[in-house]
């Protein structure tokens, strides 16, 4: 057993897709989530960049005594998590293996697409993720690097969102999947919206849900775990513009964003 929080980082405010499903599956958990919002987007940045980012809030994490890491990000996770893991003395979680498994479980017919950022999407991360998973899928990947801006503006299931889906998903649909990995922080957010467009022979699989349950499953391995008596709680740090967290925070996670803390980090 072990009281330590688990720290959870993201690009800025999509991680909290996160934060909400380890909230439920882990409400005995403490958590510390960093969002790098002076930083923000991760999405169309290089892979050195986001790697350089990573490292240094890696270091924040474990100043503030963590006992496992989560990315939340999809675009970190795709850059940094394999030298995350090699220099850190915890263990390190991304979003993308739990993905990409679920997703191979769930797939029939072997056709699986994955949308995420321009960076995610350009990594294949996700294509070869799930090709070690099961070599004979197929994988089409889209990058949709308008949701995001779509999503921090609430436009859930605004027209002008439902005709930029529909031009993103056309070439998926041409491929014929039966899967859909939401491959971002912010897409499960839009997922009654995907789900209306693709109808409900198309799964979509939340990497945000799959990734709480792999924490969840490395908690009880390595018997880290809080105490079943602990009320867990979160403590939020940014690197910039709290107020704004907390506003387009509530739409992750409802009143429960508050008493934000600043760390201003490196160089931007
Ligand atoms: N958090 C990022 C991701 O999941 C999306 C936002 C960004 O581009 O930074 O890929």
């Amino acid at each position: 057993m072990n009281r330590r929080p688990i720290g959870v980082f993201d690009s800025g405010i999509g991680g909290l897709t996160v934060v909400r499903e380890l909230m439920r599956q882990l409400p005995h958990e403490s958590l510390i989530y960093f969002g790098d919002t002076a930083r923000v987007p991760y999405g169309n940045k290089s892979p050195e960049t986001v790697r350089r980012f990573s490292r240094e809030i890696l270091e924040f994490l474990l100043s503030r005594d963590v006992k496992l890491v989560v990315v939340a990000c999809n675009t970190a996770t795709a850059h940094a998590l394999e030298e995350l893991r090699r220099v850190a003395p915890v263990k390190v979680e991304g979003v993308i293996e739990p993905g990409a498994r679920a997703a191979v479980a769930a797939s029939r017919s072997g056709r699986i697409g994955v949308i995420g950022t321009a960076g995610t999407v350009a990594s294949g991360a996700y294509v070869r993720a799930i090709e070690a998973v099961d070599g004979r899928v197929q994988v089409a990947a889209q990058a949709c690097p308008l949701f995001v801006p779509l999503v921090e503006e609430g436009w859930l299931d605004h027209a002008a969102t439902r005709l930029i889906a529909e031009e993103y998903l056309a070439p998926l649909r041409a491929h014929d999947i039966d899967t859909l990995v939401l491959g971002c922080t912010h897409y499960p957010l839009l997922k009654p919206l995907l789900s209306s467009l693709l109808g409900p022979s198309i799964a979509l699989i939340d990497s945000a849900e799959q990734t709480a349950a792999a924490v969840s499953r490395e908690l009880a391995r390595s018997t880290l775990h809080a105490p079943a008596a602990a009320t867990g709680h979160v403590h939020f740090v940014v690197s910039d513009a709290p107020k704004q967290f907390v506003k387009v925070g509530k739409m992750f996670l409802g009143e429960r964003v508050k008493d934000v803390e600043v760390k201003v980090m490196g160089e931007t």
